[in-house]
Parts: C-alpha cells; structure tokens; sequence
C-alpha cells in the first residue's frame, strides 16, 4: 500500500531558480475528490507548481503535506500514487501497446498481465486498433489518450494534467474530456492545467487561478466565472490580463 496522498496541503512553497520567483509562496489546499483547474496567464507558474507537486523540481522553501500528515520536505522526489501528463507526452520508439504497458514495468506486473491490462485500457481511450502501431506515429490527440492511458492504468490518487488539450481539434478535445471525467469517476483525483475557460466549465469542480507565481483565488467553478473575487481573476476572464503583470 502507497502512503497517502489526499489530502494535499501546500504551505507557502517557493521555487526561485537564480533568484528568480518563478513560485512565489504557494499555499494551496486539495480535497480528496474532484477535478480542479488551473487557470492563468502565460508564465504564471501553473507547469511549474505541477512539476514541484510531481516531485520533479526541487522546492527552495515551504512543505507539501500529503494525506494530511505533516511529513519530511517539500517535495522534491516522485511519489508512488502521483502521475503527470505532460502537454507533449513522452513516446517510446516503440508499439502503442508496449508504450501503455511500460506504466506498469515499476509495479512489479508481470509482462503478460501488463499486455492485458494494457490492451484493455486501449479498449477504454478508444485506441484499442491501433495497439500494434508504432507510437510516434500517432497523431497529437492520439498520442494524448495514450499518454491518458498509460496514467490510468497505474490506477494513480492524483494525476496531473498539463494541457492535455492544447493544440488539439474540437472533437478530439472531447474525447479527451470524455476520458478525464471517466478517470475521475474511477476514483483518481485530478488536478489539470488549461487556457479552455469553456474546458473549465465543463470539467472543473473549483478553480485555482494563478498570476506572477501566486494563487490569487481558489473558488468553486461556477462561481469563480460569475464573482471573481481578485482583479487579476476579472481581468483574465474578461480577456483583458495586461501581458506582463507586476506586483
Ligand atoms: N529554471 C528556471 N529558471 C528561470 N526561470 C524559470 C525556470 N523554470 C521556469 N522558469 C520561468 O517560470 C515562469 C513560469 O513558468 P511556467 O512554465 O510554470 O508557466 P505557465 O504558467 O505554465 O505558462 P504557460 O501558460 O505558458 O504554459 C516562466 O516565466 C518560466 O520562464
Ligand atoms: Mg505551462
């Protein structure tokens, strides 16, 4: 059994690489279930608050307590339970089903169970007839619901989602929503960035909005769209975020 996850409290975490307040005292707190957004401008700091959640970077300052419990640092190393997706997911050289597969090579699955379950998971992201082709040579949202795929199957408590719809068309945009509120329904907490207000809508169950390295709101969806409480939340909605914010 993996140590808890949820829920997750952020205090005050900072990233500073060269001085620099990429994040600038994050204090953010997730539930057990639900999906949240992260919304924002270009250069917020939403990639990077989900790289130092994933382990992937290496806090300066502040503690991530998960499943509650105050523990050791702030981060800083992977942890079993925690699944990232990233905008342009990583592919092997190698068969679509080989690429789902390898997520469950670190859990000790035997080779001819992970085909299966594999092969399975395929059926579900609707990928099912394509097992036998070569990764790369999917097309951008095909590759996004295998890298989907490949996530669920590890059966994570949280995943994160770093624009897993970006740069993809209106109804393989769908499909993809489609498979994120299944995960969701399976039991995995989500935590996804977008620049899709109507995404957010759609999917999201609160929002957290981010400007210059901080979370200026965390609200619940509806209301985050009709009341936002911090100037930088209207501005943004309303399309209208200066470029550059300083604060
Ligand atoms: N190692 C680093 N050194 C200096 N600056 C960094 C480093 N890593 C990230 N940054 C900066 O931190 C800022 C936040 O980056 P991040 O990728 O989190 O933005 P974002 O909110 O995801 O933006 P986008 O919507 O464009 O994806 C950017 O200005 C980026 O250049
Ligand atoms: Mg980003």
């Amino acid at each position: 059994m993996s140590e808890p996850i949820l829920p997750l409290r952020i205090h005050n975490l900072r990233y500073q690489p060269n001085g620099r307040e990429v994040l600038a005292g994050i204090d953010l707190e997730l539930g057990v279930d639900g999906i949240t957004l992260v919304l924002g401008a270009n250069g917020a700091g939403k990639s990077m608050l989900l790289r130092a959640i994933c382990g992937l970077v290496e806090p300066t300052a502040g503690r991530i307590e998960w499943g509650g419990r105050r523990t050791d640092g702030g981060g800083g190393r992977p942890r079993a339970g925690v699944m990232m997706v990233f905008q342009q997911p990583m592919m092997l050289r190698a068969p679509v089903l080989e690429n789902v597969a390898l997520g469950l090579k670190p859990l000790g699955v035997p080779a001819a169970e992970r085909r299966r379950r594999a092969q399975a998971m395929l059926v579900r992201v609707g990928l099912g007839h394509r097992a036998a082709d070569s990764a790369r040579q999917l097309s951008g949202g095909e590759q996004q619901r295998l890298a989907l795929a490949r996530a669920w199957l590890t059966k994570p408590r949280l995943l994160l989602l770093d624009e897993p719809t970006a740069s993809l068309d209106p109804s393989a945009s769908a499909e993809v929503e489609r498979i994120i509120r299944e995960i969701r329904t399976d039991g995995t907490r989500i935590l996804m960035v977008t620049h899709n207000l109507g995404q957010a809508t759609r999917l999201g169950d609160d929002v957290v909005f981010m400007a210059a390295g901080r979370v200026c709101e965390h609200t619940p969806v509806q209301r985050f769209f009709s009341r936002p409480h911090s100037e930088e939340a209207r501005l943004f909605i309303q399309g209208e975020l200066p470029w550059r914010m300083h604060f």
